[in-house]
């Protein structure tokens, strides 16, 4: 019986002790396993005089009723303490504010500049045509008086794929596919054509992709006022309306009188400074009259109709527009160029 009573304590004040779970199934195989203490207790009862059996029976069947008790006391504290420090830990404060998302910035500068110069064209009635960037040599040189053995094929810088397939160079491709897919339905044409050019050159001012807006209109008696008519207007509203606007003499295969437009330096306004290289003006787009073989070539009858024809660089237009002197800013996606805009 003192056994008992000595065992009962020392059982008890470990269960005070314990603060783990795995202290509690430690502590239940030392008591109540096959080789725990109240087993063995109650192992031993065989070994006591017959009238003492159920006396001492009875006081350790007592004794491990206390201890099961109190250890499902003390496991149940011990998991009441652990979710209480779990949810402590993993508290959320809904009444703070919540993270900001970053919202991507709205448009990139060229892509600005494209849609206002889109937006500019349409308003005049012009239609924005697509079409595709690896294009065959027919439509890139040959269908725009660009033979096999033209001189101006060097000045492209081309990327071949394959013979006879190539990234276009320009999107006048894009005239001589509309002028061959719509002669036989539209007597007249007003179509723009904007997207994505490639030529093998890189530097400060040229990149190996760049962008470029096309235009071709095409009608009965069109004549060289009507080109300069629609650009003037265009490029006072693309620029400001003091803008002064310059045409130059020049050459391109695929127009007959060819022109170059210079604009007056937004920048020094013809004062002279390092965005006009001194010379007070800046060169933005090529134009002309359409090349009477082109217009035949894309099905046209260059005695009944005539048409103009310009094309720009985006990028260029983007630059001035930003005063910016660095193409490659424009690719490196670093936020601090990228979110001025
Ligand atoms: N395709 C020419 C270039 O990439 C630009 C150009 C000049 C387009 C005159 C035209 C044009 O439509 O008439 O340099």
């Amino acid at each position: 019986m003192s056994e008992l009573e000595n065992l009962r304590r020392a059982a008890l004040a470990g269960i005070g002790k314990l603060d783990s779970l795995r202290g509690v199934e430690e502590f239940r195989v030392r008591y109540f396993g096959r080789k725990g203490e109240v087993t063995r207790l109650l192992r031993s009862l065989g070994q006591l005089p017959p009238g003492e059996r159920p006396a001492f029976g009875q006081k350790v069947n007592e004794l491990r009723q206390e201890l099961e008790e109190e250890l499902a006391a003390a496991a149940r504290a011990i998991r009441q303490r652990e979710l209480a420090a779990r949810l402590a830990s993993e508290e959320i404060d809904v009444t703070l504010p919540g993270r900001r998302n970053r919202l991507g910035h709205h448009l990139h500068p060229i892509t600005r500049t494209l849609y206002d110069l889109c937006d500019i064209f349409r308003g005049m009635g012009f239609v924005a045509v697509d079409g595709p960037e690896v294009e065959s040599d027919y439509y890139n040189f040959e269908a725009l008086n660009i033979a096999a053995d033209h001189p101006a094929r060097d000045m492209h810088d081309t990327f071949y794929l394959k013979p006879g397939l190539l990234l276009r160079t320009h999107t006048s491709s894009v005239q001589a596919r509309t002028m061959e897919r719509c002669s036989s339905v539209h007597s007249g044409l007003r179509i723009i054509s904007a997207g994505k050019v490639y030529r093998c050159d890189y530097d400060a001012t040229h990149t190996p992709m760049f962008h470029q807006l096309e235009g071709l209109l095409i009608d009965r008696g069109i004549s060289l006022a009507d080109l300069k008519g629609t650009l003037i207007e265009a490029l006072q509203r693309i620029f400001e309306p003091s803008v002064e606007i310059r045409f130059r003499p020049s050459f391109f295969p695929f127009t007959e009188p060819s022109v170059e437009v210079d604009v007056s330096c937004v920048n020094c306004r013809r004062g002279g400074c390092s965005l006009c290289k001194g010379s007070g003006w800046l060169e933005i787009l090529g134009a002309g009259m359409v090349h009477p073989r082109v217009l035949s070539t894309g099905g046209y009858d260059p005695g009944t109709v005539s048409g103009f024809a310009f094309g720009m660089g985006v990028e260029r237009m983007a630059m001035i527009r930003y005063r910016i002197n660095d193409l490659r800013l424009f690719y490196e996606n670093d936020l601090r160029f990228i979110s001025q805009f």
